[in-house]
C-alpha cells in the first residue's frame, strides 16, 4: 500500500480522500510533549538575526519550550548556550545586552564568554574546587543568510544539509541579505496549537477568502504556488508581485517568495526585497508567540518599510491570529471531523498540497 501518510496527487487513496490530521495532534498534551523531544529539540530554531549580537559580549536570551537559551557573541565568535547556572540553576541573563563577562544574578558567580566559570565568591575555602571544571553546556549554533539558529541535538545535520539550496536561492530574491540588519520586530500570543498556526502560514486557500489587501496589496493570488523545494523539509512559496493598482508600495519588477523551513520558521521576501520573517514558540499545547521580524539595509524603518509593516500587523497579521484561535476552538469540538484536503494535482492557489507535506513530515517525527 506504500506509505499511506503520503499525499497523494489525486487527494485519494483507497480509503477515500486524505483528510486533515485527528484534532489529537494539536490538542493532546502528551503528543506535544513528544513534539517537543522529538521535532523541536531535534531541528534549527530561529534565535535571532546576527546584527543583534555582533560586537563581542553581545548576548540575546529567549526560551524554547522550558528550556532557557543564551546567544552570545564571544572573541572566538559566535557561540549558544544554556542559560542556567551551573550553581543552583539561576536564569544567568534576561532579554539582551551586552558584557564582558556573564554574573549570576543569585549569588555572583561569573563566567567568561565562552560559559567558563571564572569567579564563585568564597569557593577558596572549598576543598577541590576546580572552576576549571565548570562550564555552561554549550549548544548547536549556525548563522544562515544572516540569521542565528540553534539546535539542542549535537548530533543533526547543519542546516545546508537540512535546507538544501535554500540560500542560493533566497539569495536570488534578496542578494543582500546576508548583509541586512534587524530593523523591527512584534509578536503575538495566538491561542492555538503551533501546528494550527504554522498551517495557516503555508497555505493560500485562505488568501482571497480571509486577506483581501494581501491579495491585491503585495501578491498576485493567481500566481501563488507552495511546493517542497529542494529535497529538505521546506515549503518554498512562490508569486509574482501585485499586478493590480492597489499595491502597498511600488513593487515593480520583482517577485515575492518565501522559505518555510520546517518546523517553525519562514525567511520571507515582499516584493522589492523586503525581507522578513515569521518564527513560532510554542507556550503550550493550546498558544504558541509568533515572532514576526523586519530586517533592512542599515537597521532603520523607512517610510516604505513602516508602512508595510503596519500594513501587515494591521491586516494579514491580525487577520491570521483570529483564523487559527478559532480553529484551534474547532479541535476541541466534540463535533469536529478532519475534512478532504483539498489536494489539486494541477497546482494553484486553492491548494492544501502543502498541509499534507506538514502533516507527513509530523508523522514521520512522532508517530
Ligand atoms: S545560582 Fe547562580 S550563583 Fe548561585
Ligand atoms: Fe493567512
Amino acid at each position: 500500500m506504500g506509505n499511506r501518510n503520503a499525499p497523494s496527487m489525486t487527494g485519494m487513496d483507497r480509503a477515500g480522500p486524505v483528510r486533515g490530521l485527528p484534532a489529537r495532534y494539536f490538542t493532546d498534551p502528551g503528543i506535544h510533549e513528544q513534539i517537543k523531544q522529538k521535532v523541536y529539540f531535534t531541528t534549527w530554531q530561529f534565535a535571532c538575526h546576527a546584527s543583534q549580537v555582533s560586537r563581542p559580549g553581545d548576548f540575546l536570551a529567549f526560551p524554547l519550550f522550558e528550556q532557557d537559551i543564551l546567544v552570545v557573541r564571544s572573541r572566538d565568535g559566535l557561540r549558544a548556550m544554556f542559560n542556567v547556572c551551573q550553581h543552583r540553576g539561576h536564569k544567568l541573563v534576561e532579554g539582551q545586552g551586552s558584557r564582558s563577562r556573564i554574573t549570576c544574578p543569585y549569588h555572583a558567580w561569573t563566567y567568561d564568554l565562552e560559559g567558563r566559570l571564572v569567579g564563585a565568591p568564597n569557593s577558596g575555602c572549598v576543598e577541590g574546587f576546580d572552576a576549571g571544571c565548570i562550564r555552561i553546556p554549550q549548544i548547536r549554533v549556525e548563522e544562515f543568510l544572516g540569521f542565528v539558529f540553534v539546535n539542542l541535538d549535537h548530533e543533526a545535520p547543519t542546516m545546508e544539509q537540512c535546507y538544501p539550496g535554500v540560500a542560493e536561492a533566497a539569495l536570488e530574491l534578496c542578494p543582500d541579505m546576508e548583509c541586512r540588519k534587524f530593523a523591527h520586530e512584534h509578536a503575538a500570543d495566538e491561542g492555538c496549537n503551533w501546528l494550527t498556526a504554522v498551517e495557516n502560514y503555508n497555505e493560500c486557500y485562505h488568501c482571497k477568502v480571509a486577506h483581501a489587501e494581501f491579495a491585491k496589496g503585495v501578491i498576485d493570488p493567481d500566481s501563488y504556488r507552495i511546493a517542497p523545494f529542494g529535497g529538505g523539509k521546506v515549503l518554498r512559496h512562490t508569486s509574482l508581485a501585485t499586478q493590480g493598482p492597489d499595491a502597498w508600495y511600488d513593487v515593480a519588477g520583482s517577485d515575492y517568495g518565501s522559505f518555510f523551513l520546517w518546523p517553525a520558521t519562514a525567511i520571507q521576501i515582499y516584493p522589492g526585497g523586503l525581507l522578513n520573517t515569521y518564527h513560532w514558540r510554542p507556550l503550550a499545547v493550546d498558544d504558541v508567540r509568533v515572532h514576526r521580524g523586519w530586517y533592512s539595509a542599515d537597521g532603520q524603518v523607512d517610510d516604505t518599510l513602516r508602512r508595510v509593516i503596519d500594513l501587515d500587523r494591521d491586516t494579514t497579521f491580525s487577520e491570521d491570529l483570529e483564523l487559527v484561535k478559532n480553529v484551534q476552538r474547532g479541535l476541541g469540538s466534540l463535533g469536529y471531523r478532519p475534512g478532504p484536503l483539498i489536494l489539486d494535482p494541477d497546482g494553484g492557489i486553492d491548494n492544501e498540497l502543502s498541509i499534507a507535506v506538514l502533516h507527513q513530515w509530523l508523522r514521520q517525527a512522532v508517530d
